[in-house]
């Protein structure tokens, strides 16, 4: 299976890169920056990576960005995790990113700019793995904070497939950045959403009535509304959904207990990904290779998850026939 896997036109639709900053590369970025960690080894580091939900996760993501300083941190984070996808058989990747995250520590957007456009275009020309950028905002933060932060995107807007929405979910619903959402799509900006991952399947209805994503992101809470379903199934909106993260942040208790194969069963439009890959596990591969024992999947439910991504991936139409 893991052959067989390796050689699918891989894609993954849903991946925050601070989320890929695996522990060895954390530890040398601190050592390059002066900046002193609050583990003394890469296992301990990995030993405290053990969360009991989304907010337990968010702390030691924030934390563990902090060693992100340069244009080269930001070039060093994302090659990293394009070589190891594409070693994997990865093709093409939706990156989302967190500008606000960086800004409140004083790293202006200008120096995430530089070092992640210039690992997507070393990454197109070199390792023949396409990506896409999703320009995430965090919801638990002021809703004009990130208006801001768009508006002042402006030279960036032209390299921008998306905006999405990410962070704490719960108490931070979509219509909180109605204005942004507005404003993105009256830029021409394709806009996607974290919802029905830790927040009601009323978030997700949210989401696309308020924000008119083209996107779920994640989404796994819609089973909890018949309505949400149906709606989902007729439009085929994609959900991406992360079954090793749910795991992690105790969306599920046990991955047998995820509900992926309901939502193929009610014949919605799923993908997979790995959301926070150094964080839950790994990446694309072994979120594949655990459902495939989890739920016995076989070859053709692999190759329908991919087309699906495939179908949806921000990519040109060209490079989208060349995949399918
Ligand atoms: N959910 C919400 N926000 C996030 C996540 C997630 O899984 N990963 C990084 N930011
Ligand atoms: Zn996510």
């Amino acid at each position: 299976m893991q052959d067989f896997l390796t050689q699918l036109p891989n894609v993954e639709l849903h991946l925050h890169i601070e989320g890929s900053l695996e522990p060895e590369l954390m530890f040398a970025l601190a050592k390059r920056n002066n900046i002193t960690l609050p583990y003394a080894t890469v296992a301990e580091a990995k030993a405290a990576y053990h969360f009991n939900d989304l907010q337990g996760f968010l702390d030691l993501y924030f934390q563990g960005m902090n060693v992100l300083r340069t244009e080269q941190d930001f070039y060093d984070l994302a090659m990293d995790y394009f070589k190891r996808a594409r070693a994997e058989g990865v093709v093409h990747i939706d990156m989302h990113f967190d500008p606000q995250a960086h800004l409140q520590r004083g790293v202006a957007l200008d120096v995430v700019m530089a070092g992640l456009l210039r690992a997507k275009q070393d990454a197109e020309s070199s390792l023949d793995l396409s990506v896409g950028m999703i320009m995430a905002f965090l919801r638990d933060r002021p809703a004009d904070e990130a208006l801001h932060v768009l508006e002042s995107a402006a030279p960036y807007w032209k390299f921008l497939d998306a905006i999405g929405l990410d962070s704490a979910e719960r108490g931070n619903p979509p219509e909180k950045f109605q204005a942004l959402f507005a404003r993105a799509k009256a830029l021409g900006l394709v806009r996607v959403a974290h919802a029905g991952e830790e927040g009601p399947a009323d978030y997700i209805e949210q989401a696309l009535d308020v924000l008119d994503v083209q996107r779920i992101d994640h989404g796994v809470r819609c089973l909890e509304s018949d309505a949400v379903v149906q709606r989902l199934r007729e439009s085929q909106t994609v959900l991406t959904v992360c079954p090793l993260s749910n795991v992690s942040l105790k969306v599920v208790d046990d991955l047998r207990d995820h509900p992926l194969p309901k939502l193929l069963a009610e014949k919605l439009k799923v993908t997979i990904s790995s959301d926070d890959p150094a964080y839950f596990g790994g990446g694309l591969l072994v979120n594949h290779m655990a459902c495939a024992e989890a739920f016995g999947w076989d070859e053709a439910v692999f190759r329908q998850l991919n087309r699906n991504a495939i179908e949806e991936a921000f990519i040109s139409e060209d490079r989208r026939q060349q995949l399918l």
